[in-house]
């Protein structure tokens, strides 16, 4: 019983452990970060107390209350429904998206009887303080430490225990421990890991505002990324749109994405946002153009697909796309070829979202071929007609999920029809009974156009509604 103490190795940047140095984390991957950690983490078994036991799941209590209400729903929405207790949040976004906007609004409105701190170092106290006039926040509840240097940081933190604990921004931090300079690798993890340490031992949420910009993406906000809890990416859309999304979220799904409009007053919800990315046409439709039920998260949002054709320079096709996958748009270009025999190989191709929304899920396909298609023959689809599904490499159109719900937000927006998969149980509705949501049955609506190939759907979109 009375081995010699070993030392043990702990990974400055994950905590993991490991009985000898290595010069590379097997966990979290980070390079040079092991310390000796001293004989008493080492031991296997305690140096006094009780033995270590494991317990057993089902004897682990939840606490109440876990969640806090952000009074945003839809930050809530996006972090599956309130701020988790003793969590992390990096909130990473371009320069003037709104982080600190939303920051400020967030602290001004989270329910919770504790107290906010927002760290910042960006801004000084009282420009924080003309914003908030701006965005008409009291701010009672709110303490402003304008301070950058960690220790300092920290020291607010154990004389006020915030329960929400805001930093603006991570890369403005630095710890005189390991130099000066803010903004470096190793300053924003120690920085990230050690306001990550504080959030989680006194039960408080912690939300780390992180820059991201195109050369410095690498130095900044990825570092924490997989120390924290959750990552919300803040994106620009166009005409003032802002979308929330996660791209990692320990405490709910990543499919979420949270609609605001930047206005006079700040960051303001999109009650009804199933429209927002729509751009209304009086009568023809030009070439190109198609708009697509959507589903993002547990919303329906109609968007309009732009694409545009021209012949390549040189002959060599390439696409420019970087709102839907550019692989994606390469595999429906060579269906079309292949099963319409459209002639697209020598063209470049352009494609592009409406609202600036970026789109990843499978649904989009059958309109994304269809706009292609429409360019390509310079035959535009005709008004009010909306399509979705995805499409096979042998040209087949797959069953989507949630079709219901798509086809009511299409007749919900006034369209005439919606092309969608054939075989599913919408088929002949809206007579359906399985399917009978107040919307369709409204008199302008014609239907439910179903297509089993990308052939079909082609003739059902360029055939005017009767
Ligand atoms: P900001 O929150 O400072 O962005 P970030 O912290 O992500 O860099 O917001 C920047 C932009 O938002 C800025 O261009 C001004 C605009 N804005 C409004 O349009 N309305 C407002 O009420 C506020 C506070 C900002
Ligand atoms: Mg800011």
């Amino acid at each position: 019983m009375s081995a010699k103490p070993k030392s043990a190795f702990v990974c400055s940047v994950c905590q993991h452990q490991e009985p000898k140095w290595l010069g590379r984390c097997p966990e979290c991957g980070s390079w040079n970060s092991f310390r000796d950690a001293g004989p008493a983490a080492a031991s296997r078994s305690p140096a006094r107390g009780e033995e270590p036991r494991p317990v057993p799941l089902a004897a682990i209590e939840t606490r109440e209350g876990l969640r806090l209400d952000s009074g945003i729903e839809e930050v809530n929405r996006v972090l599956g429904g309130g701020i988790m207790k003793d969590s992390a949040v990096l909130i990473a976004g371009e320069p003037g998206t709104g982080k600190s906007t939303l920051m400020l609004q967030l602290a001004s409105r989270v329910q919770t009887k504790g107290r906010t701190l927002y760290v910042s170092g960006e801004e000084s106290p009282a420009q924080i303080r003309l914003r908030a006039d701006r965005l008409g926040i009291a701010g009672e509840q709110i303490e402003v430490f304008p301070g950058t240097e960690l220790s300092a940081v920290l020291r607010v933190c154990d004389r006020l225990k915030p329960v929400v604990l805001i930093v603006d921004s991570i890369q403005t931090l630095f710890s005189e421990d390991i130099g000066t300079v803010p903004g470096t690798v190793n300053q924003v993890r120690l920085c990230g890991q050690e306001l990550i340490g504080w959030t989680k031992t006194h039960g408080a949420a912690l939300f780390l505002v992180g820059h991201v910009t195109k050369e410095g993406y690498i130095a900044g906000p990825k570092v924490v990324e997989h120390m924290v809890d959750t990552v919300l990416y803040f994106e620009t859309g166009s005409s003032g749109i802002r979308l929330l999304r996660a791209a990692k979220n320990r405490f709910g799904t990543v499919d979420e994405i949270g609609i605001f409009q930047m206005g006079e007053q700040g960051l303001a919800q999109v009650p009804n946002p199933a429209a927002l990315f729509l751009t209304r046409r009086e009568g023809e439709q030009p070439p190109g153009v198609v708009v697509a039920p959507v589903y993002e998260g547990t919303r329906v949002l109609l968007v309009e697909i732009q694409s545009l054709v021209v012949p390549a320079k040189g002959g060599i096709s390439r696409v420019f796309s970087d709102r839907i996958d550019a692989g994606r748009v390469s595999r429906m270009a060579a269906v079309l070829e292949k099963h319409l025999k459209a002639r697209l190989a020598d063209q470049d191709l352009y494609v592009n979202v409406g609202g600036g929304l970026r789109i990843a899920e499978v649904g989009i396909e059958l309109p994304l071929a269809i706009a292609l298609y429409s360019a390509r023959l310079n035959q535009p689809v005709p008004a009010l007609t909306a399509v979705v599904g995805e499409v096979s490499l042998a040209g087949e159109v797959r069953p989507v999920p949630h079709l219901d719900r798509r086809a009511r937000a299409v007749a919900e927006m006034s369209f005439a029809r919606l092309v969608h998969p054939a075989g599913v149980e919408l088929q002949g509705a809206p007579a359906s009974p399985a399917f009978a949501p107040e919307g369709l049955g409204r008199a302008g609506f014609a239907g439910l156009c179903p297509a089993a190939t990308l052939a079909e759907a082609v003739r059902a979109c360029f055939t005017a509604p009767a």
